[in-house]
């Protein structure tokens, strides 16, 4: 592994290519991994050891890769197992959490929402991020079920889409909500469809540039960053069936992607 390895990159599903995007407009010459847990999404009901003994084996194969940095595009994920990840590989590894404190240096209502997963919302890594930020806001906490699944199938504002989006959206706003903490990666890609619902007078908070930047910061002073001055490529994974999933993720990327198969033992035990 060295200056020229590539970056590994995680998220249960197509989630983690919002974060994906910033990373290749940020890095335009980084060689870049990218892992689909699609044969465990969604990560947000499941129990925070099965989402951290994913994030250990994916982590494992990226590293196997040569990855020189692991970013981990799930909140979810980063709640679960970034401290396990940080014991564990000694390569520089980001994770993403919602962004509470730059939200609370926007609202003027006082009354932010965020938007996540359960597993993010019962997280201990939330409950602290609350107490060290949190102040005397009110801070309105909703579980967005069901959002993820649209996303992986692509269906960014179908009327299902829209209707979900409503049902959580709309009650947050009536309660005086003026900012939305997106707090899961897949909900980027409906943050088109949130501004509209929101109207432009509600601030949505979205913390994948400040990722970028905070991966930059541990590149440079570990001396990782990339010499070359070649066009970085991107290479997918999948831990489901790579036909099923290539639409959505080509989709999302913009672009016609070859997507791969992850390596059996990298899967979950079937
Ligand atoms: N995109 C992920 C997150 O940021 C995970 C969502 C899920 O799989 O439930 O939390």
């Amino acid at each position: 592994m060295n200056s020229s390895s590539p970056i590994g990159i995680f998220d249960s599903g197509v989630g983690g290519l919002s974060i994906l995007r910033e990373i290749r407009r940020a890095f335009a010459s980084e060689d870049l991994l990218y892992v689909a847990d699609s044969a465990c999404v969604p990560y947000g009901d499941k129990s925070p050891q099965f989402v951290e003994a994913r994030s250990v084996a994916i982590t494992e194969f990226l590293v196997d890769r040569k990855a020189k940095a692991i970013v981990v595009a799930c909140n979810t994920a980063t709640g679960a197992a970034i401290t396990t990840l940080r014991s564990r590989f000694s390569v520089p590894i980001v994770g993403i959490e919602p962004a509470v404190k730059p939200a609370l240096g926007k609202t003027a209502s006082g009354v932010v929402a965020v938007l996540a997963t359960s597993g993010t919302l019962s997280s201990d890594k939330f409950a602290k991020l609350l107490d060290r930020f949190g102040g005397d806001a009110d801070i309105l906490i909703q579980p967005c079920a069901g959002l993820v699944e649209q996303v992986e199938t692509g269906e960014l504002d179908g009327d299902n889409t829209r209707a979900l989006t409503e049902k959580y959206l709309l009650p947050l706003l009536e309660r005086g909500a003026d900012t939305i903490i997106l707090g899961c990666t897949h909900y980027s890609f409906l943050a088109p469809l949130i501004r509209e619902i929101a109207g432009p007078k509600v601030s949505i908070v979205d913390p994948n540039t400040a990722i970028a930047h905070e991966l930059r910061r541990r590149l440079e002073s570990n001396d990782l960053l990339s010499p070359d001055p070649r066009s970085g490529t991107e290479l997918f994974w999948t831990s489901s069936t790579p036909d099923d999933v290539k639409p959505v993720i080509s989709q999302l990327w913009n672009a016609d992607v070859q997507v791969r198969r992850l390596p059996k033992r990298y899967c979950r035990p079937t």
